[in-house]
């Protein structure tokens, strides 16, 4: 049976890249998208969401989420690495359609109440939103089947800063919250997301067979992969969105270990992920192992059979 899934997202290329997989796998049910800032405001993140929805023809709920962090000052959007409207240098066409009335943690508390025990809900941005359900609800996390996080890097050091990952640094206080008071959470970071690496040759295949939403796909990831090479890390793009949802179906392509963890929140260090057997939380699976090849490949068989 499909996965109920929700994922909270701030498109951005990978995110993008990452809803067209959630749509195109029979393993997932896509029931709503919830927005947060961090690649693009939080606004562009509505507007993005509902683009990609209708440009795909899928029809599901739209929830805006929250603004700013938790407890820092709004930042500026990542456009060097995502393009100034999210998605490199593609036009966006302003969506008909609008986010419902409810805000994101509202939803997601109402929606993992009605579905209990089945909702996977899979965070690929700043974690503002999840903090906040589970301030609504102190029960949010144990009414899900699990949350599957991207987000940290436990040993691979950072990709914003030499210790932090994007996400996390973002809202460090929504993830410190989050490790310390949630509960079913995996972590999906730069652990295992650096090692999935796709060049320019995967997307230029995938466009020639999924022509419309492959051949956007293969246009935001030139954009991405310009970022890359400018970073001298690698020989392509990391598919860090894309590797949260694949965790999402097909969690045994991923090795974890258990650690609780805790997350620093002010000075040089801020946003790190820190290991922390101290911490009142409760363990989280964080992904230390991952079979590339495998995830690639689930990605680009199920994303091509798109339009
Ligand atoms: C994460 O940061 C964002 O730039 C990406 O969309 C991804 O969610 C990777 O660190
Ligand atoms: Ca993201």
């Amino acid at each position: 049976m499909a996965i109920k899934l929700i994922i909270d997202t701030d498109p951005g290329i990978d995110d993008a890249m990452a809803l067209f997989y959630a749509i195109s796998d029979p393993g997932i049910e896509l029931i709503a998208l919830t927005t947060v800032f961090g690649n693009v405001t939080t606004t562009q993140a509505t507007r993005n969401a509902l683009f990609l929805l209708e440009t795909a023809g899928i029809d599901i709920p739209v929830s805006e989420g929250l603004h700013k962090p938790r407890e820092l000052l709004a930042y500026p959007p990542s456009s060097h690495v995502h393009g100034t409207e999210g998605f490199g240098n593609l036009l966006i066409e302003q969506p008909k359609g609008q986010a419902v009335s409810e805000s994101a943690p509202e939803f997601l508390v109402e929606m993992a109440r009605a579905h209990k025990g089945e909702l996977v809900v899979c965070p690929i941005g700043p974690l503002t939103n999840i903090a906040a359900a589970l301030d609504l609800d102190p029960e949010f996390c144990n009414n899900l089947k699990r949350l599957v996080i991207m987000g940290g890097s436990l040993r691979a050091g950072g990709n914003i800063t030499p210790v932090a990952e994007a996400n996390i640094y973002h809202d460090p206080h929504a993830a410190d919250f989050l490790f310390r008071h949630g509960s079913n959470i995996t972590l999906v970071g730069l652990d295992v997301t650096n090692r999935v690496i796709c060049s320019r040759d995967y997307f230029r295949k995938l466009a020639e067979q999924s022509p419309i939403l492959g051949g956007m796909v293969n246009q935001m990831a030139d954009f991405y992969i310009d970022f890359y090479e400018t970073v001298g890390k690698f020989e392509g793009c990391g598919m860090h969105d894309p590797s949260a949802l694949i965790n999402c179906v097909a969690p045994d392509l991923f090795v974890t270990e258990d650690h609780k963890l805790s997350v620093i929140c002010c000075g040089e260090q801020s946003g790190e992920t820190i290991s922390d057997s101290s911490s009142v939380g409760e363990a989280v699976k964080v992904c230390v192992g991952v079979d590339a090849d495998a995830v690639k490949k689930k990605f680009f068989e199920n994303v091509a059979k798109l339009k």
